[in-house]
């Protein structure tokens, strides 16, 4: 997490780094910092909180340096404060950090018995002291750096500034994300294309275990063992604009509304509207020699996984493993080294999903990464790439990016089964002509927003809140619940339906609302018995179900959100956004942030 930017400029840059760092902030606004040479001598503002506190403070005492680095933080060691804020310095650099030094605490012990003043909990602390200890001992800033990288351990992005250097800035990076702009006699770096999208769209990423020297006449690449290389420019599709909220209030709101545009658009990529027909999927293993297919994610794309293993068994017959990459990364799971592994990420900079992704691939497996950054790591990293056409996603909770990965599996499990022969033309032309119909039903679901929060009214005030689901239904009770956990922070879990009576029912009394959530499938009546058993113990029970979904329960219902009729496929897709918003609107009641949950960033690049 925590994203970074470093500017050689021809001007005073700290309003542009301010400019990087917004565009940045989804990585992490626990506190914000920038560092420039002011006169030849490194000055730093810092502040605690989000970065309109840095601003306040630049406001009132500005800086006016031709060269800066910047930092927006995601704190793992040592608490959100002011004193743990990056830029760290020496006396003789000042450097930003994204990533974690595991082996902070022997080098700060080392570090500080050589009578180094090291005075943050930070573990990023020791990068800064390492290569002042290398200066100390008579190397050029290059030679500090290039002794100092390979004594730290674990992963970091890093942009070091050096007292007394106003043409220099060197980057560095292993296991977390770099980038270096080219601009008219200005060089920049950056955590991704996007923060420096404003500047250029002229970018060459660093490889893992590079570092870079910076002046304004342009960059020279060193790979891990020093030898000077050459990383291709590229022209950076990442907009030039600050992405803007419109009319909505949170970018959230926003994202959720354009689930029927951007679902629609992900569809056309994998979908010919004309023929009504599933493109082929570049599969980079032949589909029919596979047996089966491995699933690996975080969070909500995790979710979006879980529900693209009903699809991927039941259409092409295939057995899917589907693990938290935190977890597989780790349990030395046996890879089918003629097998497929499936990664899903928005970002595509997920730490565990990439260390997952390198567990596979080292292990003969061969990736589809279904990524919403065309960019990322994981896009460039895998051998099929499956885009979602979410465009930007800001708001920290994921919502379009979820339903752009749940249209991806849904057409790519479509194309297995036909490539597979599991799925006959019929079946198939039936399944794309439920799908395409998707987006429309998207818009109608939204049109529910007025009695989503009348509903998100009684929720503001639970303690907690229950998520049930049959089916495809259940991975979206998870993420109902995980969505409500992270933006309003009502304790909140989500159960299979069927599970219920194996001990969460306990759980169950008057106070306690309980979101069932049933569409109409062929688990549909199971669903509801589960939902009477709620009932006759007093429940508080809100029904997400098509129209006549309230009269066949035959209970009493606190709340019915009547969802349009559809197939019953791909319904998790569109009763995502109902789920999405009855979180956003809790959450905005209850007056918390929606954009920017506490304890949260956007991209997760720590493990
Ligand atoms: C929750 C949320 C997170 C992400 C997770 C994975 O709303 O957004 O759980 O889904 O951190 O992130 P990506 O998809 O970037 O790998």
């Amino acid at each position: 997490m925590c994203g970074i930017v470093g500017i050689l400029g021809t001007g005073p840059v700290a309003g542009q780094i301010v400019d990087a760092l917004k565009r940045l902030e989804y990585r992490g606004y626990d506190s914000a910092g920038i560092a420039t040479l002011e006169a030849g001598r490194l000055t730093r503002r810092r502040a605690e909180g989000k970065l309109r506190n840095l601003e306040t403070r630049l406001a009132a005492a500005p800086l006016e340096g031709a060269i800066g680095i910047g930092h927006t933080r995601w704190a793992t060691h040592g608490k959100p404060s002011e004193a743990n804020a990056h830029p760290h310095a020496s006396e003789k650099l000042a450097v930003v950090h994204n990533g974690i030094i595991e082996n902070f605490k022997a080098l700060r012990e080392e570090l500080s018995a050589k009578g180094h003043k090291l005075e943050t909990e930070t573990d990023s602390e020791v990068a800064a002291f390492l290569v002042t200890d290398e200066l100390a001992a008579g190397k050029s800033p290059i030679e500090a750096v290039a002794a100092a990288l390979p004594r730290m351990r674990g992963a970091y992005a890093l942009a070091y500034l050096f007292d007394g250097e106003d043409n220099l800035l060197i980057g560095a990076r292993r296991g977390a994300p770099l980038a270096v702009g080219y601009g008219q006699g200005e060089m920049y770096l950056g955590s991704d294309a996007l923060a420096l999208a404003p500047f250029t769209d002229l970018i060459a990423y660093l490889e893992e275990g590079d570092w870079v020297v910076l002046t304004r006449e342009g960059a020279v690449f060193h790979d891990a063992t020093g030898k000077v290389v050459t990383r291709r420019k590229i022209r950076s599709p990442a907009g030039g604009l600050l992405i803007e909220k419109g009319n909505y209030r949170h970018f959230m709101a926003k994202e959720i509304h354009e689930q029927p545009e951007v679902v629609g658009h992900t569809l056309a990529h994998y979908i010919d509207m004309s023929e009504q027909r599933v493109r082929p999927f570049a599969w980079p293993v032949d589909p029919a020699k596979l047996s089966r297919i491995t699933i690996c994610a975080c969070g909500t794309a995790y979710m979006a996984g879980l529900i693209g293993k009903y699809w991927i068994e039941r259409f092409a017959r295939l057995p899917v493993e589907i693990d938290v990459a935190s977890e597989y990364r780790y349990r030395e799971a046996p890879v089918d080294a003629s097998g497929v592994t499936i990664v899903i990420s928005q970002s595509g900079e997920t730490a565990d999903t990439l260390a997952s992704l390198r567990y596979a691939k080292e292990n003969g497996s061969k990736i589809v990464g279904i990524v919403n950054v065309p960019t990322s790591s994981i896009s460039r990293l895998s051998d099929s790439l499956a885009p979602t056409l979410a465009g930007p996603e800001i708001g920290v909770a994921s919502t379009k990016a979820f339903t752009c990965q749940l249209a991806v599996m849904a057409a790519i499990a479509i194309s297995l089964g036909q490539a597979r022969g599991t799925l006959d033309e019929a079946s198939a032309a039936a399944l794309v002509a439920e799908l395409v119909a998707i987006p429309g039903l998207i818009a109608q679901a939204l049109k529910l927003e007025p009695a989503v929060e009348a509903i998100a009214h009684s929720l503001a005030k639970a303690r907690d809140v229950l998520y049930l689901g049959r089916g495809t239904a259940y991975p979206l009770a998870l993420e109902g619940a995980l969505k409500l956990k992270e933006l309003s922070y009502i304790h909140a879990e989500g159960y299979a339906a069927g599970e219920l009576k194996h001990g969460p029912i306990a759980l169950i009394d008057e106070a306690m609302p309980v979101i069932v959530i049933a569409p109409r499938d062929p688990v549909f009546e199971k669903t509801v018995s589960n939902m009477q058993e709620v009932a006759a113990r007093g429940g508080r029970i809100i029904l997400i179900g098509d129209k006549s979904a309230a009269e066949e329960a035959a209970v009493g219902l606190a709340h019915f959100l009547a969802m349009p009729e559809m197939g019953h496929e791909f319904a998790p897709i569109v009763y995502a956004a109902t789920v999405q918003m009855i979180a956003y609107h809790t959450a905005v009641i209850m007056g918390k942030d929606a954009d920017q949950p506490r304890n949260l960033a956007k991209s997760v690049t720590v493990e």
